[in-house]
This record gives C-alpha cells, structure tokens and sequence, in this order.
C-alpha cells in the first residue's frame, strides 16, 4: 500500500511528499501522515519542512467523498493549527491546484513557492459550504479583505502571479517544484528566517460587510454559501483569531448541513460522471482534425467558433458567396470576443481566422472533414435534403452530425447510405458560450461515432450528455411539459410575471415567459402551429392568447415587445401591458374563473411536470440516467445548481408525495398530471431516483 505522506530527509530539510492521487485531496489517511510527518520532523531534529504533492498537483482540497460522512481523527483545522504552531520553519511548494482545503494546508505554512503555471483558490463556494480550516481567517491576514472577499465569495483560482501580488504567493519559480521547495527552505535557513504564522498576524481592516453581504445575497440568486463566506470574513477582522475560527466552524456546520450543499456537490460529482457510459468502455473515437459546419447562421458559426477555438481546422459551407461572407463576419464578430476577454491572442485570432476556418459555396469542399455538422433550417426535408448530398461527398469513415433540437435523427440518417456513421449534435445557442450538448444516438449510430461525439464536446469543453432519439430528447421534451404546466396555470389564473418571479426567486436564471421572450416567440408559434396540423389529443388544453401576440409581430427581445416590453439598450423587460387583457379574454372564452396561486404552489406544479416528464425520459431510456437529466437541466436551462438538478430536488423533496399531488391533480386534469411509471415504480419500492445513478 502507498503512504500518503512520503517522509525523507534532505540533510536539516524534511521533505513531505503527498501521494493521493489523482488529485492528493486531503482523506483521512494523508491528513494523519501530515500530523505524523510535521512531528517526525521535530523529533528527529529538522529545522525545515517542505510538503508538497507527487503527480498532477498540491492537495486540490478536501476529500468531497468524505463530506455528509461522520468526521475522522484528524480534522482539516487541527492539521493546519498543528502545521502552524510548529517551531519549525514550514514552506509549501505548489504545483497544479492548491484549492479549499489545500490552500488552506498552505497558509498554515509559513512561507508559499509557487511554479508559474500553479493556480490558488478557495473553491468551496461552490459546494454550497465555505472554507472551513482557517481560509476565512488567514486568507484576509495576508491578502487583505477585499481581496480574500473577491476569492471567496467567488472561488475563483488564482494565477501563481497574481496570487503571488496578493501576498498569497511568496515566490514564483521555474523548474520541478520539489527542488523548489527545498531551495526555498534552504534560502531561508541560511537567511536566519523566523516562522511566519499567519494566525498571529494582525486582524486586517474591515471593510463595510452589511453592503458585501447584501451583494453576495443578490449575486447568489439564493445560494447561501456567497453570504455565510461574507459573515466569516466579517469575523477575522472583528474577533480574535481563535474565536474567528470557532466562528468559521459555526458558519461552515450551517452550511454543511443545508440541502444547498447536497446539491451543488452533487452537481459536482454528475458532471463528472456524465460522460462515463458503459457502453463507450474501450472504444477509440475516430480521428478529429477537421470538421466541416453546414450553415452559417447564428447556430452554424456559434459551433464553428466553438471547434476553431478547440484547435480544429473548419470548412464552413454557405449557399451563397453573399452568405459565406456574412458566416465569416458572426464567426470574426465571435472570436473577437475571445480576443477582447483575453482567451487568445492576435496571432492566434488571425490565424483562426485566415487559416483555420475556410469559407465555402461547394460541397465537395467537406470531402476532407473528418466530421460534418449540419446546422440548416430545424425543417426535416431541408435537412434530408442536405445528408443526401453530403453522403455523396463526405469521406469514407466521417461523422455526418446534425445540429437539430426536435427532429428524428433516424429519419435523416435513413437518407444516407452509412446510417452508422450519423448521430445528433444538439448545440445550445449561443454555442461558443453554452456549455451543454446532447449527443443524439440513433438506431443505427455506431459506438466509435457515439465516442467520437464525446471526444468533440470535450475538446470543445462542453457538458456532453447522451440521448436517444425522441421529439425534443431529454431538454427539450421536458421543457415542452414544464412549460405547458406554466400555461395551464396562466389559464387558470396566475400571471405570466406572477410565475416567471415565483420561479427566478426558486433559483432559476429566467422564468419560462422571460425565456421565451429570449429565444422568439416565434419558436413556440411555429411547434404549435405544426402540433395542430398533426392533431392535438382532444384532452389537451390549448390556448391562443400569445398566437394574438405573434401575429401582431410581437416576437419578445427581437422585436422589442412580447411577454415584456425592453427598451432599447436594456435587457430586462417591464410587463406588457397589452398580455393581460388577452389572457383575460381568453379565460373568458374558455368559460374559467380565475383563482389565486401562491408562489409555492406554482413551484410545486410546475417541477412535479418536470420531475414527472424526467421520470418518462429515464423510464423510456431517452436519457440513460437521473443524472443526465440534472446535467442537462443544469447546463442548458437555467435550473439552479445549488438544488443539484430536478431528479436531485424531487430526491431531497420526497417523491411520494410528489406523486400524491400529481394524483391529486389529475382529477382536474387527468391527461396532464399521469404519474410516470417510473416515478410510481420507485415510491412503491421506496426507493430514490439516486439509486438509478449506478
Ligand atoms: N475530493 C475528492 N475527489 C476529487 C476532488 C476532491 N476534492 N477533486 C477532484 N476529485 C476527483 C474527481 O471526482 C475525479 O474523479 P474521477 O476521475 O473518479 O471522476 C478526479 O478527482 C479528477 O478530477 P477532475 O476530473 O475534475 O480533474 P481536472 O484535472 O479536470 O480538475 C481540479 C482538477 C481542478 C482539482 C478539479 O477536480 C476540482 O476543481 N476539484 C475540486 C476542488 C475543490 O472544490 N476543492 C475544495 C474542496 S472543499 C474543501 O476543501 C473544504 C474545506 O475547507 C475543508
């Protein structure tokens, strides 16, 4: 068996070597060997000791599998306090991450070396809780209060450099960082350096904590943890040190104890854990250097944008000279902004943009990409039309993708002669920004291609999920359900502001009115329009109120008028006036009486339809688990991450009586609210939609 703390002695220098892979997190096991290892070194005489972590990184924080567990001997804060009371001088030497916990395992050290390209940070924000082992207090010690605000309240990684003009960092060095380290604690030594505890440095000055409070609150759109992080702060410059910390405990155990945490680590975990599929077990995507992109409107240039800033060479195919030309300028437009937030350079924006990306009128330019995306019209014989031709030219072995929200990506593969070869890649607009992506698998699609799909998104940096093919696959479908919920209730008598607010103090970046204000609601007339041309089941309740809306050419943000009115320049909307009176007229004609709705109530109905919707997407294996379902709502749609996802939220919220209200509300509307099999399956078994995660 490994130790987790790797003990040597390099004359009157000790040497602790943490060895936890993959990412030296602090488990019980390398926790108690810095304890053993701190007081080797004063037994045995050592002057010095510099810890720092074998393979990839410094500790990148506490062990995460252990939180919700009941604590181990010895806790993270004891191993700092020990590491700083030593008489010893004690230097940390960080490569990789030192992150929450880890960074904390430094400042209890007295002195910190850094190689350049090392990245500092308390990240525990983002698990809902905040640092726990002396971060809040030590941090402002050496950095000041405003900045350590800054790093906590956001947790943010901190270049070596910067950190290192924070006063985070001591000294930046080239070169392995165990020679590092040892240079470092040789120089002192020799420079008759004296400890340098960072808990007996005086309280930093205080800044005006109420307002950083009342910023946090806001910014966090509920999450607790940015303003709990602000409170402990507040105490290292109000309390003494020992009591600043007790205060930081108290703090943390809030936080460790709420629901916010649960979710946000497990958020943590599925996003990890998405892209890990059985069924990809040992196969090799194919080989990816160029790619073709049909299509250059918005979509088509947002996922050129993306691949080119992945490294790959684009032929980006237009109808028209005119076209091509106006694909270039919204790609230039996109990786302008690349450059402007500093994410490449010049030399790099121009070689994306004249060497890497080749504009086209001519198919049988894509003969060469190793994969083509296909971003045209969301019409299906449009987009039959264009696999047909690019099944003439594309090379044998190519990915032929299409870039569809809705459509049947069996029937458009069916037009090819390598059904294969052809899966869906359902980018989210815009693409170079969102991080979601849906890999659709159909009927025929072949494992390496599934793979390769993967294999893009990752390169592209994206939250790659896997679905199956069905109208709208996992987002989209449940969207479609949760929104029709939010219609029934504006029939029944809530308002469209009463529910897009309801919904944005839940957690959601937007409420459904807002959101279809931002997309067109010209999106939503069209699928309606096409709905009742197939025929709607006789028992579903429809409406024509916001069909008025399109047909006056209110489109929302585009045309400045929809749900809300915007002003030019502004991006939040003020309530249109002009909505209500059609709702109410259409109530009318419908012969309802309006009711009231509280804001719980609308909370409730509209994530039962979504849990209830999930449930069938899981059960039919559109989605192959719970967690792609958490991912995707994430990632794509807004859904507060600090509630981990929907199937999370029904997780921690109790699915029996979930399915006892949807029960109970299909005596209004049976057609609606049937109970998911899935979800009837699990409360009759007593089990949770966790235990379908694997
Ligand atoms: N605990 C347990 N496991 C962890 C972990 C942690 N702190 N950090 C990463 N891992 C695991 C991941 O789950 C992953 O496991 P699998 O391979 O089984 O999926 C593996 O380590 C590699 O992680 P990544 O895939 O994320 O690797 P990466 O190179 O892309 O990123 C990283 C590395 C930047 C360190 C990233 O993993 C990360 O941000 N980790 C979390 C860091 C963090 O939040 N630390 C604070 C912890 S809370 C704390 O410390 C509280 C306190 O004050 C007491």
């Amino acid at each position: 068996m490994t130790i987790a703390i790797d003990y040597e002695r390099i004359g009157d220098i000790a040497v602790l070597k943490a060895q936890n892979p993959p990412v030296n997190a602090l488990g019980q096991a390398v926790r108690q060997g810095l304890v053993d290892g701190i007081a080797r070194a004063e037994r045995e005489g050592a002057k010095a000791v510099v810890i720092y972590g074998d393979g990839r990184t410094y500790f990148a924080g506490a062990d995460i599998r252990e939180f919700g567990k009941p604590p181990t001997d010895p806790w993270l804060p004891d191993v700092c306090q020990r590491l700083e009371d030593s008489p010893l001088i004690t230097v940390s030497a960080i490569h990789g991450t030192a992150l929450g916990g880890g960074l904390e395992v430094a400042l209890s050290t007295d002195y910190r070396v850094a190689v350049p390209s090392a990245r500092v940070g308390l990240p525990e924000v983002h698990l809902g809780i905040l640092p726990g082992a002396g971060g809040t207090q030590r941090l402002p010690r050496v950095a000041g209060v405003e900045a350590a605000l800054d790093m906590i309240t956001s947790g943010r990684h901190v270049g070596a450099r910067e950190a290192e003009k924070l006063g985070v960092i001591d000294r930046v060095v080239d070169g392995d960082v165990r020679e590092a380290g040892i240079a470092y604690a040789r120089d002192l030594l020799d420079a008759g350096a004296d400890t340098r505890p960072v808990g007996r440095m005086p309280a930093p000055a205080p800044v005006d904590f109420d307002a950083a409070h009342a910023a946090a609150l806001a910014k966090g759109r509920g999450q607790l943890s940015p303003a709990q992080c602000v409170r402990a702060v507040q105490a290292a410059c109000e309390l003494p040190f020992d009591k600043g910390l007790e205060r930081e405990r108290e703090l943390f155990h809030e936080l460790m104890e709420s629901d916010q945490r649960e979710g946000l680590i497990h958020a943590f975990f599925i996003e990890r854990a998405v892209a890990k599929l059985p069924e990809l077990d040992g196969v090799e995507p194919r080989g990816l250097t160029a790619i073709g992109v049909i299509g250059g409107g918005t979509m088509g240039a947002g996922i050129a944008t993306s691949a080119l800033l992945a490294g790959l060479t684009v032929t980006l195919l237009e109808m028209t000279p005119e076209a091509a030309l106006a694909a270039r300028g919204r790609i230039e437009a996109n990786l302008g902004g690349a450059l402007k937030r500093g994410k490449i350079s010049q030399d790099q924006f121009a070689h994306l943009t004249e060497t890497a990306l080749r504009p086209t009128t001519d198919y049988g330019d894509l003969g060469d990409a190793d994969l083509v995306i296909e971003a045209v019209f969301e019409e299906m014989d449009i987009k039959k039309d264009v696999f047909r031709k690019l099944d003439e030219v594309a090379k044998p072995g190519a990915v032929l993708a299409t870039n569809t929200s809705y459509l049947n990506v069996d029937e458009i593969a069916a037009m090819t002669g390598r059904p294969e070869d052809v899966l869906g890649l359902h980018f989210f607009s815009p693409a170079h920004v969102m991080k979601l992506l849906e890999i659709v698998v159909a009927d025929k699609t072949a494992p390496d291609v599934l793979a390769t799909g993967f294999a893009l998104g990752k390169r592209m940096g994206k939250v790659s999920v896997r679905a199956g093919v069905c109208d709208g696959f996992i987002g989209n479908r449940i969207l479609a359900t949760y929104r029709t919920c939010a219609d029934h209730m504006v029939l029944d008598g809530a308002s469209p502001y009463q529910i897009d607010k309801a919904l944005t103090d839940f957690g959601f970046a937007m409420g459904p009115f807002a959101v279809a204000d931002l997309a067109g609601l010209d999106i939503g007339w069209a699928v309606r329009k096409r709905k009742r041309a197939e025929g709607i089941d006789p028992r579903a309740r429809d409406s024509a109120y916001a069909d008025t809306l399109c047909e006056a050419g209110h489109f929302g943000q585009k045309t400045g008028k929809g749900y809300y009115v915007y002003e030019a320049g502004k991006r939040a909307g003020v309530p249109n006036p002009e909505v209500m009176p059609l709702i109410e007229a259409e109530r009318a004609a419908q012969g309802i009486t309006p009711r009231d709705f509280t804001d719980a109530e609308i909370v409730r109905r509209y994530m039962a339809a979504m849990v209830n919707e999930a449930a069938r997407v899981v059960g039919e294996g559109i989605a192959r688990r719970p967690l792609d379902v958490d991912v995707t709502l994430l990632y794509g749609y807004g859904f507060p991450r600090y509630r981990g996802g929907p199937m999370k939220w029904a997780d921690m919220a109790g699915l029996p009586g979930l399915l006892d209200d949807i029960r109970n509300w299909a005596a209004e509307d049976a057609y609606f609210w049937q109970p998911a099999p899935l979800l009837e399956q699990l409360v009759a078994e007593g089990r949770k939609f966790e235990d379908l995660n694997g």
